[in-house]
Parts: C-alpha cells; sequence; structure tokens
C-alpha cells in the first residue's frame, strides 16, 4: 500500500535577488513497510524535499499525499506523519524526556492518558526509561537523538521522515538507531531516509533515491541497482604479465590491464571474448565483482554530471 506520494514538486528560493532553483521536479513514492535512502551531496535539495513533505514550506508547483491527504491542507496528513529533520529541533529542552513525548504526544492527537502511556512505551522501547525525568539539554546527544525518533513516533505515525538521524552518533548508538529504523518499517510505517553514509543506506534500504542538483538521477530498488552494477563487473586475475599482442588485444576489448589483473565492465559475451584472447594462459582466477553503493552512488553522480 502506498503510503506516501510525491508529484512533481517544485521549490525555488530567493536568495540575494538570485532565484536558486532547490528543487526541479521530484516525484516518487513509498509503500508500508519500506525504507526509501534519499541520497545526494549537500544543497541536492533533500532537506528542502523533506519540508515540503512534511507540509512545512509550500511547494511551488507539485503536490505530497500522505495516505491520499494532502500535508498542507488537511491536518490528517499530519496525524500520519513523523519527522525528526535536521538536527534535533522537534524536542522541548527544558522539558524531561516524558514531558516531550506527552505534550508532542497531545500536540498530535493522542488523549492525555494515551499519550502518557505511549511515551513511557516508548521510553523503554529506546532503553531511556531511566532517564524519563531528565531535561533534554542533559542527556547526551546519542540519546537526544533517540527522544527525537521516539517524539517522532509517538503517535504511530505511517510515514517518518528522518533527515540525518545518524549524524555524528557514536558506533554503539548508530547501531541501536540503524535497528530501530528497521523495526519501525517492520511494523508497517514507510521511511524516508536521508544521510551521507552510503553504506547506511545499503545496509536499511529497500530503495534508493538520488537527487542531483534538484531532480532524481535514480529511483530503483536498492538489491536491484546492486546487482545491475554487480552484473556487468568481472576482475579477472593472471598468473603471469601479458604480452603485449593480448594486452592490445584485450584493450580493444574495452577492458582494462593492470600487471596480472584485467578488470571489465560488459556483458558476459565479451568476458569470453577476453577470455578466448587469454587462452591458454593459466588463470587465477574469475570473479564477478560485487558492487558497492557508494562506488554506485559515485558513479551515477559522475555519469550525470557529465551529461
Ligand atoms: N531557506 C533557504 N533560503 C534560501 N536558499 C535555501 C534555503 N534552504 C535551502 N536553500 C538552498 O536550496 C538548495 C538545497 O538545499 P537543501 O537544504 O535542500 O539541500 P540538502 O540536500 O538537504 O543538503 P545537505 O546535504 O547539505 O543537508 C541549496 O542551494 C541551498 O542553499
Ligand atoms: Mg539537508
Amino acid at each position: 500500500m502506498t503510503v506516501l506520494e510525491t508529484h512533481n514538486l517544485q521549490k525555488a528560493y530567493r536568495q540575494h535577488g538570485k532565484l536558486v532553483e532547490a528543487v526541479r521536479g521530484v516525484s516518487f513514492s513509498i509503500n508500508a513497510g519500506e525504507i526509501l535512502a534519499f541520497l545526494g551531496h549537500n544543497g541536492a535539495g533533500k532537506t528542502t524535499s523533506i519540508k515540503m513533505i512534511a507540509g512545512l514550506i509550500q511547494p511551488d508547483r507539485g503536490w505530497v499525499k500522505i495516505e491520499g491527504f494532502d500535508p498542507h491542507r488537511q491536518p490528517q496528513a499530519l496525524r500520519r506523519l513523523g519527522a525528526v529533520l535536521e538536527g534535533t529541533r522537534n524536542l522541548y529542552w527544558q522539558l524531561t524526556a516524558e514531558e516531550n513525548l506527552e505534550y508532542f504526544g497531545i500536540l498530535r492527537g493522542l488523549n492525555r492518558k494515551v499519550a502518557y502511556q505511549q511515551g513511557i512505551y516508548m521510553l523503554e522501547r529506546f532503553g531511556l526509561l531511566h532517564k524519563r525525568r531528565t531535561p533534554v539539554q542533559g542527556l547526551s546527544r546519542g540519546m537526544q537523538q533517540k527522544l527525537a525518533i521516539a517524539v517522532a513516533l509517538v503517535h504511530h505515525p505511517r510515514l517518518l521522515l528522518l533527515d540525518e538521524p545518524i549524524l555524528g552518533l557514536d558506533a554503539e548508538a548508530s547501531q541501536e538507531v540503524k535497528g530501530l529504523v528497521r523495526e519501525v518499517a517492520a511494523e508497517g510505517c514507510a521511511v524516508l531516509l536521508t544521510t551521507h553514509q552510503i553504506e547506511v543506506a545499503e545496509e536499511l534500504s529497500d530503495w534508493v533515491a538520488i537527487i542531483q542538483n534538484g531532480k532524481l538521477i535514480t529511483l530503483e530498488p536498492t538489491q536491484e541497482i546492486i546487482r545491475r552494477f554487480s552484473d556487468s563487473t568481472y576482475i579477472i586475475n593472471i598468473q603471469e604479465q601479458l604480452d603485449s599482442g593480448r594486452i592490445n588485444k584485450i584493450l580493444a576489448l574495452g577492458a582494462t590491464v593492470v600487471d596480472e589483473q584485467i578488470g571489465y565492465s560488459g556483458t558476459p559475451q565479451g568476458l569470453y571474448q577476453i577470455l578466448e584472447v587469454l587462452n591458454p594462459l593459466p588463470l587465477v582466477q574469475v570473479k564477478q565483482e560485487q558492487a558497492d553503493l557508494t562506488q554506485i552512488y559515485l558513479e551515477l553522480l559522475r555519469e550525470n554530471s557529465d551529461a
């Protein structure tokens, strides 16, 4: 079931009399239980898109639907939404952990008793129960981040927006937050996650969306994109250096040769042509290289900046 739908979102800012086109036609959707990693370089338009989805800034064009409701016009949309924007601004620093949860629970439509109970449940779940009476300013950064996510979830939203949720967290807190994101999705919440740690996106996401200069250049299931790139990359190791005749033939087939290693990105047929040139030299190994999302991400950004 589709939880979030965005269509042709556009936003330009006026900066020193100049128009900055931050988002230039972004469309995607997220189903219940799915995590979409929203990737892109600094200033690519991620936070601007998220703010439009969260109903915080009005798009110049395009629309957002959260389970069919428009966050800019229909308050039902906001009840279905939890968001942690850059930093931890969705918390009141002088209120305690439990007061924050209760306050925001009520704000999003729970009655006082349910808000309190849900707050306690969230504190337990996030391992923060022992800090329930501590004001936010007395919590560590990682605890504040976990509390911010707890607050975003207190009313059981259908859509969770997380802008850089693990920035600045230590290894243990990052693991915990990643685990929580997985759990929330497993319970059926749709999650939009931005991160500059591409390996985190690879670990968590079902879908990858890459935004460059305000436009989506990629929107594809994570495993498919990894398979697509991995399928076509081979490394061949040979026992000794090649003679120049063979090197030239192999280069002509579009492969690279570095000492005893040949690298090739292309079709299986092309691979067999290379093996034919090598015949009958002894091979050490032929392997398909598993592409990782970081390589793919950089490659896609490069391809599209050439275009
Ligand atoms: N309030 C604003 N006023 C003017 N320009 C803005 C404003 N907010 C963002 N921009 C501009 O819009 C563009 C997109 O910014 P945005 O914050 O959406 O990027 P981002 O992808 O979230 O980047 P980062 O990875 O650094 O968080 C940038 O050029 C930025 O300078
Ligand atoms: Mg941002």
